[in-house]
């Protein structure tokens, strides 16, 4: 036989067309592309699927260690399913920095735990305290190790950054040649809104976006962009929910700043609306940057349609409802206080912050997009896996329809219609914001590497068969070459 695996007929899509050929797999790798392939030990019936690369989530928060000793519910082993199970063969989750911690002594063994992943992975390390222990010995021998991304929050109590430490950081991205990513919220403005909001007793899940309105949004993004030319950095801005904040990265880009845009299924399909819900459910569409206006969706399509905003990530961040996570307020993720309402259930501030989607991610995006006519497929690919790939650094192995290229792949039913509902997906939270949302188009099965990791909804990926993917340097992480008054400050 020529190859393991040949898919047969099926309509391919790549970052940059729609062809109809056979595609031939051999040692986990695509080999060849193209009409009539000579025949493989198996054979797969493409005709009448639409063939994808594998979804790359470049925004997933899975089993996240917490500086009070919890792990996030969703497991290694769940997310990853998860992930198939929708599509997606690959993600870059978050390696935590305990305040006051070196990056050695944070979140212990959470780079072991990853290893029982079904889906591949790398690590973008947040970096929460950059003292020169972590800037000039830690994170060097991070990105020596193939972790070339750092994640930095400009809120959060216990997360953020002040200005002058996120300088430092970029600095030491740039010298390193690592991409910096940033969540964009003024935390005092937050914290003002909060005080105000709770001493006027508005305490409601709807609360949480009252908080933090756009132009909360739109100013830490301006800021964080201009910190970012200062130092010459190539910087992403994570989960744009908001036409002021991608006007901003917009402008940005045509003064040749190295700046992207990423935003996610939730702030093309959710709502304010979904804060209202009765009985404090609410609290399940609670995430930050908050869900905006019905009307800021088609704004957001238009910045995903102009390529402002060029990767769509799940920004997967669970918390059960019923067993009352939702309400715990033990998480990083929430501002302030926890405030105890007569009901029992906790003030807005204090419900963590995140919304589980790594599964729906790629099958709302096709159907949103593709299936309405918002997007191409090519745009598709991009948006879903190709983008995300050049961004950090994976390019030329994942995203990628072409020979050499790891054969991750997913056969999409373009004409299924169905119904997202929680008893069908396969993450460990109990509910679903999407829950009854009608999707036309839909993966009848992923490959990853060469295997059929998923078919007709049953994973069969086992833990533990994902592999880390290492990183090295790349173009795209490179500074511009512009300095203020030619004076290079990130390189002293
Ligand atoms: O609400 C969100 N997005 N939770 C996850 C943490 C983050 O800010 O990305
Ligand atoms: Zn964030
Ligand atoms: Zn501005
Ligand atoms: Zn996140």
């Amino acid at each position: 036989f020529d190859y393991d695996l040949v898919l047969r007929g099926g309509t391919l899509a790549s970052a940059a067309e729609v062809f109809e050929a056979d595609l031939g797999i051999r040692d986990g790798v695509i080999a060849a592309i193209g009409r009539g392939l000579r025949r493989g030990r198996e054979e797969i019936d493409a005709r009448g699927r639409i063939i994808t690369p594998g979804g790359l989530d470049s925004h997933c928060h899975i089993e996240e260690l917490g500086q009070d000793g919890t792990a996030q519910e969703e497991s290694f082993a769940s997310g990853s399913a998860a992930a198939l199970a929708g599509g997606t063969t690959s993600f870059i989750c978050f390696l935590p920095q305990w305040k006051g911690h070196s990056l050695a002594a944070s979140a212990p063994g959470y780079a072991e735990r990853a290893r029982r992943s079904r889906a591949d992975y790398s690590f973008h390390q947040i970096i929460t305290d950059p003292t020169p222990e972590v800037l000039e010995r830690e994170v060097p021998a991070l990105v020596a190790r193939g972790i070339r991304s750092l994640k930095v929050f400009l809120t959060y109590d216990p997360l953020r950054l002040t200005d002058g430490e996120f300088l430092q950081v970029l600095a030491t991205a740039r010298r390193l040649g690592a991409m910096v990513t940033v969540h964009c919220e003024n935390f005092d403005a937050i914290g003002w809104r909060i005080q105000a909001l709770l001493k006027a007793g508005l305490t409601d899940p709807l609360q949480h976006a009252w908080s933090r309105p756009p132009v909360v949004e739109r100013e830490a993004t301006h800021r964080a962009i201009a910190l970012a030319e200062l130092a010459d950095q190539p910087i992403q801005v994570f989960h744009v929910s908001c036409e002021e904040a991608a006007a901003e990265i917009a402008a940005a880009r045509a003064r040749g700043v190295k700046v992207w845009g990423e935003t996610c299924p939730q702030y093309v399909t959710l709502s304010h609306d979904d804060l209202r819900a009765p009985d404090f459910a609410g609290a399940k569409a609670v995430c930050s940057p908050a869900l905006r206006d019905r009307a800021e969706h088609a704004r957001i399509w238009r910045r995903i349609q102009d390529g402002t905003l060029d990767v769509v990530t799940s920004d997967h961040c669970g918390f059960s409802f019923a067993t009352a996570k939702k309400a715990a307020g033990s998480s990083a993720y929430g501002t302030g206080a926890a405030v105890q309402r007569p009901d029992g259930t906790p003030a807005f501030n204090a419900i963590p912050n995140g919304v589980p989607g790594i599964e729906t991610r790629m099958p709302v995006l096709f159907s949103e997009g593709v299936s309405k006519g918002r997007i191409d497929l090519p745009t598709f690919v991009r948006l879903s896996s190709a983008n995300a790939a050049k961004l950090f650094g994976l390019a030329g192995r994942k995203g990628t329809l072409a020979p050499g290229a790891d054969a991750d792949l997913v056969l999409w039913d373009p004409d299924r219609e169905t119904t997202i509902t929680q008893s069908r997906l396969h993450h460990a939270i109990d509910y679903t914001p999407w829950e009854g949302m009608a999707i036309k188009g839909w993966p009848a099965l992923t490959i990853r590497r060469g295997e059929v990791a998923m078919r007709e909804g049953e994973v069969l990926a086992a833990p533990g068969s994902g592999r880390f993917l290492p990183r090295g340097p790349y173009a795209l992480a490179a500074p511009s070459g512009r300095v203020p008054d030619g004076f290079d400050a990130a390189a002293v």
